[in-house]
């Protein structure tokens, strides 16, 4: 870092609010570039996904934070502390993982006390803090019991207790509901963001699940290849991706792509597979060039042919409705259109019209989808 870089970083860290800082970090492995040139900043009280695909570098950038794993370069701040050379047990951190790791010959009360004993805090004083995190857990009663006595939920707040019960200044999270089935994954998600709002520690949640880390976060970090391809506020990130791989990821997509024909205004036509579709034209794109346009399920209607009101400047394509799968709320609507294509629509219309086999109308504004240069990604 430059001295420039240095001196406004200083100046920053004073008046910090933030949690957790990253500067330009960096992880190697091999030929693998695990985490490439990664800054962050995590906010007081925030509650913050990493969020990417297998692979993508998620629990190596996690174990740097918690200083499980050297960073080959770059700086780690926790509570405005520079924290890089520290141990994990002197880095203010809590953490829990997917595997719940309790040991299995203590019990619940020993297992969540473990990290107070390690820093030798008074008897009396464990005891109060162990009777609030059960609390928090709502996991009284459960203090003699043995990890092989409990149900994978409960289990899991263990270990969430365990990461908590010392108060640290952030915790660490690496999928910690991955192992639990969806009913209990849903309702844990539920409890995660009532603890986080009770306490007020900020989380950083590693998940490759998009659903899991728009229902629980605040701000979300895309990660792909080991850097950030966009950090924001989730509604930002889908409302607004900055990227293919970031609209792609996030939300049930159709994913649309072909060259452009013609350009009017600020819209291309494109031939997708033999049908002319109007969508936003990206920047710099000229026609003949070629176009991936993502276009989220839920922006769109389906009504049975001849049926639809679409809204002004809707486009309305005709397509066989192939399968329904209901979901409660709404449902998923499977299409074959005219050029053999498949689209899937989510949508609340009148069930009883639609027939699996039947004709229906499919429209759509062009400019709900997100449109990219096409890369050889689509
Ligand atoms: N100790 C290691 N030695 C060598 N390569 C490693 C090591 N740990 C991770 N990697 C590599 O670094 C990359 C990132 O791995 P990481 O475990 O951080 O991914 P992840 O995003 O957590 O994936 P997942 O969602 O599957 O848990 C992968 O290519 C992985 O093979
Ligand atoms: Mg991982």
């Amino acid at each position: 870092m430059d001295t420039n870089k240095f001196l406004f970083f200083f100046k920053d860290m004073q008046t910090s609010s933030y949690a957790l800082q990253l500067v330009e970090v960096e992880k190697q492995f091999g030929d693998v570039r695990a985490v490439d040139n990664v800054s962050l900043e995590v906010k007081k009280g925030e509650f913050f996904a990493l969020l990417g695909p297998s692979g993508s570098g998620k629990t190596t950038l996690l174990r740097i934070i918690a200083g499980l794993e050297s960073a080959g370069k770059g700086s780690v701040f926790i509570g405005g502390k520079n924290v890089t050379k520290n141990p994990p047990y002197a880095r203010g951190i809590g953490m829990v993982f997917q595997d719940f790791l309790l040991f299995p010959h203590k019990t619940v009360g020993e297992n969540i006390a473990f990290p107070l004993k390690m820093k030798k805090m008074s008897a009396t004083h464990q005891q109060e803090q162990l009777s609030w995190v059960l609390d928090l857990v709502r996991m009284k009663g459960y203090e003699d019991r043995f990890p092989n006595q409990l149900s994978g939920g409960q289990k899991q707040r263990v270990a969430l207790a365990r990461g908590l019960v010392a108060r640290p200044d952030i915790l660490l999270l690496d999928e910690p509901l991955a192992n639990l089935d969806r009913e209990l994954r849903k309702e844990m998600e539920v409890e995660m963001r009532r603890f986080q709002a009770e306490i007020d520690i900020p989380f950083v949640y590693v998940t490759h699940n998009q659903e899991e880390a728009l229902t629980l976060s605040n701000r979300i970090a895309v990660m792909k290849d080991g850097h950030f391809e966009q950090v924001g506020d989730k509604l930002e990130l889908y409302d607004e991706p900055a990227t293919a791989f970031v609209a792609s990821f996030l939300g049930l997509n159709n994913t649309i792509s072909g060259e452009v024909l013609r350009q009017e205004n600020d819209f291309s036509f494109i031939d997708w597979k033999g049908i002319e579709l109007k969508i936003p034209t990206p920047n710099g794109i000229k026609p003949g060039d070629r176009i991936a346009y993502y276009l989220r399920s839920e922006k769109m209607h389906i009504n049975p042919h001849g049926k639809s009101n679409p809204v002004d400047g809707s486009i309305t394509l005709t397509a066989v409705l192939r399968d329904i799968i209901f979901k409660g709320q709404y449902s998923d609507y499977f299409v074959i259109l005219d050029n053999d294509e498949e689209m899937v629509i989510s949508d609340v219309p009148d069930i009883e019209s639609l027939k699996i086999g039947g004709k229906v109308d499919v429209s759509w504004l062009p400019s709900s989808g997100f449109s990219f240069a096409a890369d050889g990604e689509e």
